[in-house]
């Protein structure tokens, strides 16, 4: 007799290997489709994991060469790229292994091969070599994730003209690098080769770097990339890339239209965004509704407007992030547990990991105004940081904004060493509502990169004029 499991979940990417897990400890029979051959999906196979890899040792190998001599260490550092996307790899198995781990201790079956849903309650799964098996449940989750943004008539081959995916896999390095979108992916992977050796040029259609970034913070981050060697072509589009004998010869025109000019590359990284994948799902036999941007629309319990069909992550709207998935996952879990899942979005951070980092939560400053909300800024530079100054991780500030009349933190934006650790703080007061004041009068240890976090709440209260 089949099996009817409480739940099954298509994807095991952070959304739907969370939710899967989760699910199984309260109890529900959970099942889970992935048509990969490794669980993970984008984040740990080709995402978060293997770029902070290559982010970490490319970091090291620059210090190597130019920071460690401050300090009166002295090495010559020399690169075996090879070894080095071996040591990414060792990084990627640990991770897919240990969700392989998770999912068989916590008893979810497993089916491998490509989930379609055939009616609510109904998921067929073709396996790799074809055979189809069909699998009952009495709820769905959709956690198929996103794909790469394709720029029209520029064909990406994963070996020259390259998606992240490529990008995290360069057989050499370099001598030129185009980057298309000075978003997330284009600063973090332009980052590494550069550091690597690359000469990384990156275009980008809009007038700044970060869109959706607090405009401060995206001014001074243009500062200090560039300082460090990315070469910036702002407002400009990339309108066709053609091969010839000596690389790819990239053709870029203005954004508003005027004359094309030319750039010379050995590899065009597209970065220019990420998209719902919800191919071959079903969906429209389904009946499963989506937005205009291709993304499944949900009630606020994630459930799609077809009963019994959920959907999480990149799938749906919000911000492209493992974290926001997996709490996403977790939410629906104990929501078909019977339990009041929830997710506040208003408080999901978000990180660059370059260097410096970059760690924002909440409000930009721009959102405030547009939302005629009274707010006070608190900066604080980690210049003025004993911990920075003596590490010399000079770069970058706190800056918070809070309610000018109940003084609520609204945004925190960092940039500096360990920002990705420092939001943490923020995001938690922020989850309980507190205040500048709050932040400001908590005890921070010395010395610590923190202290520019409490300073920065203390600037709040000293704009304001509360303390004299
Ligand atoms: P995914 O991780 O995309 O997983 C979806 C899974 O579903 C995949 O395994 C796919 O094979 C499977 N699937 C799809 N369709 C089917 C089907 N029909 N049947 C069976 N299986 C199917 N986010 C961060 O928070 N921090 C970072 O540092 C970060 N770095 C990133 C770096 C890069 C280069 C990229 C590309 C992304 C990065 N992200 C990062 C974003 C992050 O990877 C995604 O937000 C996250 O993976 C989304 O999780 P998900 O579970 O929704 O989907
Ligand atoms: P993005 O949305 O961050 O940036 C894309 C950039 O490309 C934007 O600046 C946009 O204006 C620009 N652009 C769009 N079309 C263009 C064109 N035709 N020509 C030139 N520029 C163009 O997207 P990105 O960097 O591809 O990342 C995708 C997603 O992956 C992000 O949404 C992010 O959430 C996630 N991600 C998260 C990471 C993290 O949390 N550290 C790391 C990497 C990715």
């Amino acid at each position: 007799m089949n099996t009817t499991y409480d739940l099954i979940v298509i994807g095991s990417g952070p959304g739907g290997y969370v939710c899967a897990i989760r699910a199984a400890q309260l109890g529900l029979k959970t099942a889970i489709v992935e048509k990969r051959s490794t669980y993970g999906g984008t984040c740990l196979n080709v995402g978060c994991i293997p770029s902070k890899a290559l982010l970490h040792a490319s970091e090291l190998y620059e210090e190597a060469g130019h920071g460690f001599d401050k300090m009166g260490i002295k090495v010559s550092p020399e690169l075996d790229l090879k070894r080095m996307l071996a040591f990414k790899d060792e990084g990627v198995k640990g991770n897919v292994d240990g969700v392989a781990f998770l999912i068989k201790k916590n008893k979810i079956d497993p089916f491998h091969g490509t989930g379609r849903i055939v009616k609510p309650g109904r998921v067929e799964v073709t396996a790799p070599g074809g055979e189809k098996t069909l699998v009952d449940g009495r709820a769905i989750v959709i956690a198929t994730g996103s794909d790469v943004a394709q720029l029209p008539g520029i064909e990406i081959d994963e070996t020259d003209i390259v998606s992240s995916t490529g990008a995290l896999s360069l057989s050499s390095v370099p001598d030129r690098l185009l980057v298309v979108g000075a978003g997330v992916i284009g600063l973090e992977l332009g980052s590494v080769w550069r550091r690597l050796g690359a000469d990384v040029t990156v275009v980008e259609y809009l007038d700044r770097i970060l869109p959706g970034m607090d405009g401060e913070v995206a001014k001074q981050l243009e500062r200090i990339y560039s300082k460090q060697g990315l070469s910036f072509r702002l407002g400009t589009k990339v309108v066709g890339v053609e091969r010839n004998d000596d690389g790819l010869e990239v053709t870029l025109e203005p954004a508003n239209g005027g004359a094309q000019d030319r750039l010379e590359a050995d590899v065009v990284l597209v970065a220019i965004g990420r998209v719902p994948f919800t191919e071959g799902l079903g969906l429209d036999d389904a009946g499963v509704l989506r937005d205009k941007r291709g993304r499944i629309t949900v009630n606020g319990q994630f459930e799609t407007n077809v009963t019994g069909i959920y959907a999480i992550g990149d799938a749906i709207a919000g911000p492209m992030l493992a974290h926001k998935a997996e709490d996403e996952g977790i939410a629906v879990a104990e929501i078909l547990a019977g339990q009041a899942g929830h997710v506040n979005h208003d408080v999901i951070p978000s990180v660059i990991y370059t260097t410096p980092e970059v760690a924002s939560v909440g409000k930009t400053e721009e959102e405030l105004k547009a939302d005629d909300v009274p707010y006070t800024s608190g900066k604080f530079p980690f210049l003025a940081n004993g911990r920075a100054k003596v590490n010399k991780t000079t770069d970058g500030f706190v800056k918070i904004l809070a309610h000018a009349e109940t003084d609520r933190i609204l945004g925190v934006h960092i940039i500096g060493a360990n920002a990705s650790e420092l939001i943490a703080e923020a995001a938690v007061i922020m989850e309980f509502h507190g205040s500048a004041e709050d932040l400001a009068r908590t005890c921070h240890a010395h010395p610590t990169l923190s202290e520019a976090v409490k300073e920065a709440a203390l600037a709040v209260f000293r704009t304001r004029d509360f303390v004299s």
